[in-house]
């Protein structure tokens, strides 16, 4: 294995200077350090591959169009799907979330149905199913959060009913870190009503966890690249292919057609039915080398080193009495949410930003968890396997000096 001095060579913004200090970067769960091969298949494609993909009998559209194709198979084989049938690609989670409601949810729900949903969720796991719900009066339920920050169970089995036709959840919350027992609260579901649809975001699970769909047993399962060390503008939308092949498209366009007429026009085969337009062919490219990138480190070592970062940097935090943090599950991804005392999280980033670390400041997209904890922001250090524990102390550090500052 390759040590962490090693790994970060891999990784050319880490050497970068900000603020005449060398980053310190802790926002990975707003967007992760792209390797050099993905930059580099990237920089590949555009210089010498530059081609439009499934439209060309030239070469070069056919090696686009390979290439792109390949990151399809090699998405399937990484979350374990039956086929790369089932992988759309999208412009990311938010995206796939928008697609299901729009497609899904717009053609088989009817008004007084219910959709659940948690207090947890990311504004892209809320309002895409508001908006269905002023279209079509379905209606919103939602599952409480406990103290600690992790779903209330209990809550849920009392908001099923036979007038629940989607469940949507995050896998790991982007703010607490929880990771969400999503296996045993899919069993729930699906012992209560098979035919309840599940939804799975897993924007912050991916890159930190071994996803199996099968395993899991969701009907959907979405996920970005530029989470898991891959660009942005690129994500999936896995989705169980006898449900893909009932839903009708939900952007029109080139490529998503089978034939187009004035009096007719009849729609591709999956997975292309979904894809409509020219995609961001690098963007894909991109995500397949990023997937290889992680599944050549292991997502054993990832999820130990990760751990092992979390837990310094928890039990540094619990030394500092100003610092409260928010959410403390027993299974947690290595994020750490937190307040200190009652100076603004946007002033401790800011402060923070002069260290050259970077963490992120505010409510995370996710204000219904907030309202619930009481809080108008927080200050978030989110870890990836290239992070140090030096890093944590420069972090640690910079708190101290904002507490100085605002003695
Ligand atoms: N969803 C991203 C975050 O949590 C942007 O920061």
């Amino acid at each position: 294995m390759k040590s962490i001095s090693k790994i970060r060579e891999d990784f050319p913004i880490l050497k970068a200077q900000v603020n005449d200090k060398t980053l310190v970067y802790l926002d990975n769960a707003a967007t992760t350090q792209k390797p050099k091969t993905v930059i580099e298949a990237i920089n590949n494609y555009y210089q010498n591959q530059n081609s439009n993909v499934h439209r060309g009998v030239h070469s070069l559209s056919q090696l686009a169009t390979q290439k792109y194709e390949s990151t399809r198979e090699i998405v399937k084989n990484f979350i374990v799907a039956k086929s790369t049938d089932e992988i759309i690609f999208t412009r990311g989670t938010t995206e796939s979330i928008n697609l299901i409601a729009q497609s899904y949810g717009r053609s088989f729900l009817n008004a007084g149905d219910e959709i659940i949903i948690s207090q947890m969720e990311h504004h892209s796991n809320i309002v895409p199913w508001q908006i269905l719900c002023g279209q079509i009066s379905v209606k919103l339920k939602v599952i409480d959060v406990t103290d600690s920050g992790e779903l209330n169970l209990k809550s849920l089995e009392k908001l099923l009913s036979d007038k629940t036709k989607i469940v949507s959840l995050m896998h790991v919350s982007n703010t607490l870190g929880t990771i969400n027992p999503i296996k045993e609260i899919i069993k729930i579901i699906k012992n209560f009503n098979k035919d309840i649809i599940v939804s799975i975001d897993g924007a912050q699970a991916v890159q930190h966890l071994k996803v199996n769909v099968l395993d899991l047993g969701c009907d959907f399962y979405s996920f970005s690249g530029h989470k898991i060390y891959g660009p942005t503008g690129v994500g999936v939308l896995y989705g169980k292919r006898e449900l893909l092949n009932k839903m009708p498209p939900w952007q029109g366009g080139g490529d998503m057609i089978a034939s187009v007429s004035f009096d007719k026009t009849t729609y591709n085969i999956l997975p292309y039915k979904f894809e409509a337009g020219t995609p961001n062919i690098a963007g894909v490219i991109g995500l397949g080398e990023a997937i290889k990138y992680v599944q050549n480190l292991g997502l054993d070592f990832i999820y130990e080193q990760e751990k092992k970062l979390l837990d310094y940097a928890f039990r540094k935090l619990s030394q500092i009495k100003e610092v409260k943090i928010i959410g403390q599950a027993k299974e947690k991804s290595a994020v750490i949410s937190f307040i200190l005392k009652d100076i603004h999280a946007h002033d401790v980033g800011t402060i923070l930003d002069q260290s050259g670390v970077a963490i992120r400041a505010g409510h995370h997209c996710t204000q219904p968890l907030m309202e619930r904890f009481n809080v108008p922001a927080t200050v978030r250090a989110s870890f990836a396997f290239y992070n140090t524990e030096e890093e944590v102390d420069n972090l640690i550090d910079g708190i101290k000096k904002t507490l100085e500052i605002f003695k």
